[in-house]
Formats: C-alpha cells, sequence, structure tokens
C-alpha cells in the first residue's frame, strides 16, 4: 500500500517541537511519510503557538491560504494542534471551516483516534482539554509517552535530540497564557525519560536537551503525590545526575529554567559533570523589583543575580540567555531603564526580548495602565540594540580562544562548511574536507560577527 503524505508546520517552543515529533510517530504508525511539498499532502499538521499576539491571526490566515492548495488537492485533511486549539477552542471551527481536526496540546495521543473518526464521519472532530487524573485536589497520574526514537520533522537523524520531561505550568506569572493552554504541571516518570534518552543515544544522537516549560520544579508533582521519594537535592538534580552518566552522551542540556526553582545544588553539578553544557536559558522578563511583583515573578532581582553568581561561580566563562518583556502593563520609563541596566550588567549571550501583550485569560490582561505600542517599539528597539553591542562584543572576544565544539550539521548551501556549537551554545562555522558531523572537534575561532564564529580545525 503506497504511503500518505503528511506535511508538518509547527511553530513557537521546542516543546511544539517535541509535539510534532511525537504526532509524527504515531503517524508512521499509520502508515503515514513526511512530506516537505504542501500540494501532495493527504494532511497537513498545523501545531500552533498562542504565547503572543496575532496568533489566532496567523492561523487563520494560514488556513485560509491552504483553501487555494486545496484546490488542486481536495482530498488533504488538515489537523490544527497546539495552544490555538486550545485557547480558542470549537470556535475555531466557525472561524475556519476547512479544519477537519483540531487537537490541544494535552490531547496529541488521540490523533490517530480522530484521524479514523473523522474518516467515518466526514465532520470535524476535536479533542481539547488537559491530561486526565490532575484534579487540584486528586492525586494524578504521571504522564506517559513513548519511548521509541521518534522520527524528527526533517527526517534526518539528529545530533541534538529533545526530550520532554514534564508539561504545563503551575506558576501562573500574569503575562503568561501557558498554564491555560498547557494546564498545570505533570513530570513524567524517570524511568520512561531514561529509557527514551537511552533509545535516542543509540540511535546517534550525541546531545540531549531535556524540556519542559519549568524544568527546574520537574518531580514536585511526583513528591507531592508520593510517586517519589523526597531526596536531598530534588528530582530535577537527581534526574540529570542519572542522565548524564548515561554511556555515549556527549552533552546534556535543559530548557526552560524558572529562576524561581533554580537551586544552588543545581549549579553545583556543572562543577562535577563537563558534559552539562555551559549555557542556561534563564528568563528573567525585567530588571525592576516593582515589574517583577506585578508579574508575579516570585524572584526579585538581587535573587536573580544570586543565581547568575552560583552559576558564574562554578564556571566563569557560564553563558545566558534571558528573555525579557517590555511594556508590561504600567512600566515607566525608569523601570525599563533598570532591564537596560540589568541587561548592561549580566552581558547575556543573547536575548529574547517581547513587547508586552494581553492575553485573554491572564490577569495583567485586566491591569489598567497598558503602554502605548509605540512606546514598547521604541524600547524593544532600544533594548536590541544594546543586546547587539554586547553579543558583538561577546563573539569578537571569543577571537583566538580555542574551543571544543559538537559538530551538528552539515552546511546545505555552503560546499564543505559544517556548523558546531561550542560548550557555551555558541554557533561556530567550520570549513572542513572531512565530515565532522556528530564529532566533538578543537578549533581556534579566527573570526566572528553578530550570529556566529568562524572556526579552524587545530
Ligand atoms: N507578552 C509578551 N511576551 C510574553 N511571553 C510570554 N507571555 C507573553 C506575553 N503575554 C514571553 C516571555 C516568556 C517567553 C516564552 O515569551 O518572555 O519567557
Ligand atoms: Fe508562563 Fe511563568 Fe509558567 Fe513560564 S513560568 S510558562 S512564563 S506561567
Amino acid at each position: 500500500m503506497s504511503k500518505k503524505k503528511v506535511f508538518v508546520e509547527t511553530w513557537g517552543c521546542q516543546m511544539n517541537v517535541a509535539d510534532s515529533e511525537t504526532m509524527l510517530s504515531m503517524l508512521q504508525a499509520q502508515n503515514y511519510e513526511t512530506t516537505d511539498q504542501v500540494e501532495q499532502a493527504d494532511l497537513v499538521l498545523l501545531n500552533t503557538c498562542h504565547i503572543r499576539e496575532k496568533a489566532t491571526h496567523k492561523v487563520l490566515s494560514r488556513l485560509g491560504a491552504l483553501r487555494q492548495v486545496a484546490e488542486h488537492n481536495p482530498n488533504m485533511k488538515i489537523a490544527v494542534a497546539g495552544c490555538v486549539a486550545q485557547a480558542e477552542g470549537e470556535k475555531l471551527l466557525d472561524k475556519a471551516t476547512n479544519i477537519d481536526i483540531l487537537l490541544g496540546p494535552g490531547k496529541i495521543e488521540q490523533l490517530p483516534e480522530l484521524l479514523s473518526r473523522h474518516e467515518e464521519s466526514a465532520k470535524p472532530v476535536s479533542a481539547l482539554g488537559f491530561k486526565k487524573g490532575r484534579g487540584d485536589d486528586k492525586p494524578h497520574h504521571p504522564v506517559e509517552m513513548p519511548t521509541t526514537v521518534k522520527p524528527t520533522v526533517t527526517g534526518k537523524t539528529e545530533i541534538t535530540r529533545y526530550v520532554n520531561i514534564a508539561q504545563g505550568c503551575d506558576n501562573f506569572c500574569t503575562f503568561c497564557v501557558v498554564p491555560f493552554t498547557r494546564g498545570r504541571e505533570i513530570s513524567r516518570p524517570a524511568a520512561e525519560i531514561v529509557t527514551e534518552v537511552k533509545n535516542l543515544l543509540a540511535d546517534g544522537a550525541r546531545e540531549i536537551t531535556l524540556l519542559g516549560q519549568n524544568v527546574n520544579s520537574y518531580g514536585h508533582d511526583l513528591v507531592r503525590d508520593q510517586k517519589l521519594a523526597p531526596s536531598a537535592h530534588g528530582p530535577f538534580v537527581d534526574l540529570l545526575e542519572e542522565v548524564v552518566q548515561l554511556p555515549g552522551l556527549d552533552r546534556l542540556r535543559f530548557t526552560t529554567s524558572n529562576p524561581h526553582d533554580f537551586t544552588k545544588p543545581l549549579a553545583e553539578l556543572f562543577r562535577t559533570w563537563p558534559k552539562m553544557g555551559r549555557y542556561i536559558h534563564l528568563p528573567v522578563q525585567s530588571g525592576n523589583d516593582e515589574v517583577l511583583e506585578r508579574m508575579k515573578r516570585k524572584v526579585t532581582v538581587a535573587e536573580y543575580w544570586e543565581r547568575v553568581n552560583w552559576l558564574r561561580d562554578v564556571d566563569p566563562e557560564m553563558a545566558l540567555s534571558t528573555d525579557l518583556i517590555v511594556g508590561f502593563p504600567g512600566e515607566t520609563e525608569a523601570q525599563f531603564e533598570d532591564t537596560l541596566k540589568l541587561v548592561e550588567a549580566v552581558r547575556f549571550s543573547f536575548i529574547f526580548a517581547f513587547k508586552y501583550s494581553p492575553r485573554k485569560g491572564t490577569a495583567a490582561a485586566r491591569f489598567r495602565e497598558q503602554v502605548p505600542e509605540e512606546v514598547m517599539s521604541r524600547r524593544l528597539a532600544a533594548l536590541n540594540e544594546l543586546q547587539d553591542r554586547i553579543t558583538l562584543e561577546m563573539n569578537l572576544g571569543e577571537i583566538g580562544r580555542t574551543r571544543e565544539v559538537l559538530c551538528h550539521y552539515k552546511s546545505r548551501k555552503e560546499e564543505n562548511v559544517y556548523y558546531a556549537r561550542t560548550e557555551q551554545f555558541r554557533l561556530v562555522k567550520i570549513p572542513s574536507d572531512h565530515d565532522l558531523v556528530g564529532r566533538i572537534v578543537n578549533v581556534e575561532i579566527i573570526d566572528a560577527n553578530k550570529t556566529a564564529l568562524v572556526g579552524r580545525l587545530v
């Protein structure tokens, strides 16, 4: 039987990439293969993101464009998954009548069932809501997910792979829609995570990144529900210690860290285990305590610094990146300047800066004093300009250094050029006549710009 074709489009965070891979592996079992030609697809899967503005609008305009594709490909089915599906719910089916399947991020395992239900009924079908079993007062069941090697979205073996360790978030930062679209935090059993990592390493992966909205609070739910015994350094540190020792692993990373749950023993792990990548994404959101308080971030600027210092104490070269929001409701010019000062002082490798965007259902959307668009634009530009200067300075500072890099892939555009990352996660372009993919090599940095370094094999 000839295979059916699925075209996947993934927006937003790494969690969505991991979810797309999970859905792909279920589709493979249903005789699907991936295609990068939407005109040939039997199924188009849009895995959507709702974190900031215009999310629904973007999905609707993509669906509009797909109508034209469908004129030449009338059997094409369309599935909308991810956080827009969850946030908009069945209203989305009225707004876009060409959706066949609607699937929230807590229900991805139902995709095959929805496909066959749709086939029988020829009507739109949906599965929304969160994982069963997590009532606020009831013990919940850890999420169980397949541990087999999932196909990559690119269809190729990848040197670096992502493994979900928890879903959802319990934090309710006042700007954030995640607890509403992905539900409360549910951790995966450690044994299952370890098995998945082992399988990926056996399949050729060399670097693993553990994923969650707030990885540092991994397992707190399991301990609370007595599914896991409390331990001295907490479940996340225990998990990292187990994974970092797996044979075949070259580098271990994790994201996203929440400063609130980032502990000293976690920072100390980097001292013990050289394989832990020397780069951490640690979102701060603002450099001003009053703003942080209204965001309900639960840490002050001083506490953020404490964590930065723990990490740089362990390794002075520890690279950091962060997320920042400009124009949070009520943010004054002076408060914004505190953010500039923090960015200047920490010296992040890079930042992700966003204009505040009110999300329905979140507390901050109801705050008065929303900041005008033009003020947000100006602040965003100032912040990015500052960071661009710092990024360039830091990258230029690499020139003349010798760095151990893990080579991820061969350039598709340039002949005999490979792309690698330093332990600090800086991108390095390396000309080479030999295949470097998957190898750890030493390079001397000979050039740099804002986005990448250039290395010469030594
Ligand atoms: N407006 C702007 N930025 C947001 N983020 C999350 N919610 C919003 C919002 N409503 C940003 C935060 C977060 C990152 C993933 O997206 O900086 O860390
Ligand atoms: Fe959103 Fe805050 Fe949870 Fe991050 S920690 S996902 S910003 S609620």
